[in-house]
């Protein structure tokens, strides 16, 4: 995967999305509707991972049967939003290894602050996807992967359901070699460093919190 920016725009992905963005959504069909659109999402973000062969048996004969390569991925959740897409692509890669990270805004200086860090081990010899459903201003994004890097982290891939403009630039220029996968590119920020249109605050609208 090369491109800086993938645009998941399979019509499942993009029907679901529309029906998430939609104010009068139940928080049960929110949490319905983002698991089954992170396995879309999750088919998406592993297409490009490396492959090999090996000798397995059939029940008529032996054969050389295609495998992924490699140590299991990692999967790193920015808390909280981020388990709303965790738990929909572990469905779908159920042996991955899980990581977490905890970061809140200082409200002095509107950094983010790192609260919990527990990752999986040998992160430089694995591919790591960290995932969080929105891309806004990209600080929290930005700041997670600065500590994945510094814990040896080497392959990284972003996953989101929506990402703003501001968030997808932030990411390009601290971290190029980052892929993003997202479902849309929404218009950009209001003041409030909510995503326009957008769907509101993620982590409330999946957990019913306000
Ligand atoms: N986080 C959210 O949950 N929603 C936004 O629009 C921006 C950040």
């Amino acid at each position: 995967m090369t491109a800086h920016l993938t645009i998941v725009d399979h019509p499942l992905v993009q029907h679901k999305l529309t029906l998430m963005r939609e104010a009068e959504t139940s928080t049960k069909s929110f949490r319905q509707l983002l698991r089954e659109i992170s396995l879309l999402l999750a088919y998406e973000v592993t297409r490009s991972l490396p492959m090999t062969t090996k000798r397995i048996d059939t029940p008529i004969e032996p054969m050389s049967a295609p495998t992924i390569e490699g140590k299991k991925l990692a999967l790193v959740s920015i808390l909280r939003a981020g388990n709303g897409l965790l738990d929909g692509i572990l469905e779908l890669v159920p042996n991955a290894r899980v990581g977490f990270i905890g970061l809140y805004r200082d409200p002095a200086t509107l950094k983010p602050v790192q609260y919990y860090f527990k990752v999986p081990d040998s992160l430089a010899d694995r591919l790591t996807i960290v995932v969080d459903p929105m891309l806004a201003t990209g600080n929290s994004s930005v700041a997670a992967i600065d500590l994945l890097k510094a814990a040896g982290a080497n392959n990284i891939r972003f996953l989101c359901l929506l990402a703003a403009p501001e968030g997808v630039a932030r990411m390009k220029q601290a971290h190029p070699d980052v892929p993003i996968i997202t479902a849309a590119l929404d218009s950009h920020l209001n003041d409030h460093g909510y995503i326009v249109p957008g769907l509101g605050d993620a982590g409330d609208r999946m957990f019913g919190t306000k």
